[in-house]
Formats: structure tokens, C-alpha cells, sequence
């Protein structure tokens, strides 16, 4: 035996209570109900009124402790994806640690994009695998609220705030059984610059880059993601499932990145299956980026269609900047 049993203990999920509709875009910007619903399946989505990422992950990762009945000073690790720290330095997840109160744990940011949670499972389930580690806190969250161009209608009916966090154990038994069956990532920096945040200029005393109006926001080429992800999602999916040696009818639900709910039409019948073999709640949040799946994820659980400790597989598969892509074959 090499390993203790690795399972998902809890999940927890907070967002921002201002909602923000489709019919109030429709003020701010050459856009109305009609069009965004159309294009993304999004009617609304919620908006920071001043809570930052560090804030949106702490409440999410309370609830998962609670849920776990797990006290914070029992964390081992505490990893947090996010495109919005609150800080450059230091990490969000340092912020949490302190805002849990878990003293004993170490902290540390990944950067995958939207793929964050999916990236982040794979390291924290890897990281457990060590006698040294018990409890392991995943935290996505982001607040794109405040890197959106709020006069750009291309982006900014797309995006949202929230945060989603899960909480992985190590048993005390060596069994070499693990809650993530099979993987399969990718990242191709070569489309880096197809969704991006921010400028490559220096500025210090011996060179000067002055910085323009649009460098702060999100640029992103929506049709070439579209596309790319479309092809490679499926391919993924795919892939992960030949790893775990299963086919879509041993899964229960294939939870995806909630990007636009055109995508996963696309890739539903790409992958020759009905939509009611993916779990969508885009609807009610918009892109909420990484958090996105975990928020969808805790829904499922209060409406019981996922069901913690069956052993029900699903599958996890998320996209974004990077580009980063992914899937997850997991046992709930
Ligand atoms: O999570 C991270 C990864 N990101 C993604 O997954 C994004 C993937 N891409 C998408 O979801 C879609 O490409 C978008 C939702 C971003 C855009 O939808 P689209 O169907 O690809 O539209 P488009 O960009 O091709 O634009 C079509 C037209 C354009 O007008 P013209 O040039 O044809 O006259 C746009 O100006 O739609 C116009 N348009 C809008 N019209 C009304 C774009 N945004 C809007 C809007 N309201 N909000």
C-alpha cells in the first residue's frame, strides 16, 4: 500500500449578494436580455460590492469546513485559484489561512485560469498522497468584476464573482484508493494571448511603459475560444474516461466549466449526447471562472443529484486563459 484513501469530504460555495440582470447590462451597454441569453444562456449573475477574492474564498472554505466538521486548525494545505488576487504579493491563499484561523496550514496560489479548479484537484490530490498530509483545502474564487471593461459589451455580460471550495482527506488507512480516478490537462501558452489581463511592459528607472486604458481589463478573442474549446473539450473528455477505463454511461453527470451554455451544446453533440448528461447553471451566475464548478457542484448536492460518499462517478472539465484545458474523472 502506497497511499491513504483520498476522499472528498465537503464543498462550500459563496456569492456576492448583488445580482446583477441582463435588463440592467441593457443600460449600461448596446446589449439586451435577448442577445445575451441567446448567445451564452446567462439571465443574471452576481456582483461584488466591495468583498474581494480573499473575502469570497474565506466564506466559501468556512462552509466547506462546516460541512466536513473539520476545525481550521486541522487544514494541512490550503490551495487557491484565482485570476483576481487581491494582492500581487501575497498569495490570496495566505489571506484565507488567516482568515480561517488555520495556523498549521501552508498556503499557496495556482494560476490556471478558469481551469484553476481542475489543475488545483490534481495537485492537492497528488500533495495527500504524502504521509505527511491530512486535510486539504481547494478554493476557487474570483472577483472579475473588477477586471472587466464595464463599457465593453463583448465581455462584460459574460463574466461574474463567486467562490467554490471542497475539502480532500487523507483516511488513516493505506487502501491506495483516491476520489480522482483519471486525468488529462493540457496548457498551450502558444494561444496565450487569445483571452488576457494586464501588460508585459516594464516600467522602472531605466525604461518607461505607460500603460493604456485597455491594459487593465480582460481581452479576449470570444469566437477563437469558442472554437478551440468546442474541438478540445470533447477530445478530453474523451481521454479521461478511456484512462479510467469507462464510457459516458458510467457517468453520472459531466459538471463543465460554466463558460457559455452554447459551448456545452456544442460539445454535447460533439460527444453524440443528450444535454441532460451535463450539468448547466449558468443561467443564475454568468462566468464565475474556476468557482464555477464547485458552485455548480454544491447546487447539485442541495438538490440531490449528487450524492458525497455513493461512489456515483462524474466528470470535471474546465477551460480557459492560458490556455489552460482539462478533465477530471472523479468518485464521489
Ligand atoms: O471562461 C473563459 C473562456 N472564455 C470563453 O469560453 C468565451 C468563449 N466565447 C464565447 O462564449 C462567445 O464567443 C461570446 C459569448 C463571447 C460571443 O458570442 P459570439 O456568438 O461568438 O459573438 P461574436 O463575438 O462573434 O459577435 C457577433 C456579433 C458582433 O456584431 P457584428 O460585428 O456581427 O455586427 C458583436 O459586436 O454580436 C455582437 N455582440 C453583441 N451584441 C449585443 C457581441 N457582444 C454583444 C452583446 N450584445 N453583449
Amino acid at each position: 500500500m502506497n497511499f491513504k484513501k483520498i476522499s472528498i469530504k465537503a464543498f462550500g460555495r459563496y456569492v456576492p449578494p448583488r445580482v446583477l440582470t441582463n435588463d440592467e447590462l441593457g443600460e449600461m451597454v448596446d446589449t439586451d436580455d435577448e442577445w445575451i441569453y441567446s448567445h451564452t444562456g446567462i439571465r443574471k449573475r452576481h456582483i461584488s460590492t466591495g468583498e474581494n477574492t480573499s473575502d469570497l474564498c474565506t466564506k466559501a472554505a468556512r462552509q466547506a469546513l462546516q460541512h466536513a466538521g473539520v476545525a481550521p486548525e486541522d487544514v494541512d494545505i490550503i490551495i487557491v485559484t484565482t485570476s483576481t488576487p487581491d494582492y500581487a504579493l501575497p498569495s490570496t491563499a495566505c489571506l484565507v489561512q488567516s482568515g480561517l484561523g488555520a495556523r498549521k496550514a501552508f498556503a499557496f496560489d495556482i494560476s490556471a485560469a478558469c481551469a484553476g479548479f481542475i489543475y488545483a484537484l490534481s495537485v492537492a490530490e497528488k500533495m495527500l498522497r504524502s504521509p505527511h498530509y491530512r486535510n486539504a483545502l481547494v478554493i476557487s474564487g474570483d472577483v472579475l468584476s473588477k477586471i472587466v471593461d464595464w463599457s465593453d459589451r463583448k465581455t462584460c455580460v459574460i463574466f461574474g464573482d463567486g467562490s467554490g471550495a471542497v475539502l480532500l482527506s487523507a483516511a488513516e488507512s493505506y487502501t491506495d484508493e483516491s476520489f480522482l480516478i483519471s486525468e488529462d490537462i493540457h496548457s498551450n501558452g502558444d494561444k496565450a494571448m487569445s483571452l488576457f489581463c494586464g501588460y508585459k511592459g516594464v516600467s522602472n528607472p531605466f525604461c518607461a511603459y505607460e500603460p493604456g486604458e485597455g491594459d487593465k481589463f480582460i481581452n479576449m478573442d470570444g469566437r477563437a475560444i469558442f472554437d478551440f474549446v468546442t474541438r478540445q473539450i470533447p477530445i478530453s473528455v474523451n481521454a479521461a474516461l478511456e484512462k479510467a477505463k469507462l464510457g459516458l454511461n458510467d457517468i453520472k453527470l459531466v459538471v463543465p466549466h460554466q463558460a457559455n451554455a452554447r459551448i456545452v451544446e456544442v460539445v454535447a453533440k460533439r460527444m453524440s449526447c443528450g444535454m441532460d448528461k451535463f450539468a448547466l447553471n449558468i443561467e443564475r451566475y454568468g462566468n464565475t471562472s474556476a468557482a464555477s464548478m464547485p458552485i455548480a457542484i454544491c447546487e447539485l448536492l442541495e438538490t440531490g443529484r449528487i450524492s458525497l460518499g455513493s461512489g456515483d462517478k462524474y466528470v470535471l472539465t474546465g477551460f480557459g486563459s492560458g490556455l489552460t484545458w482539462g478533465s477530471l474523472v472523479i468518485a464521489m
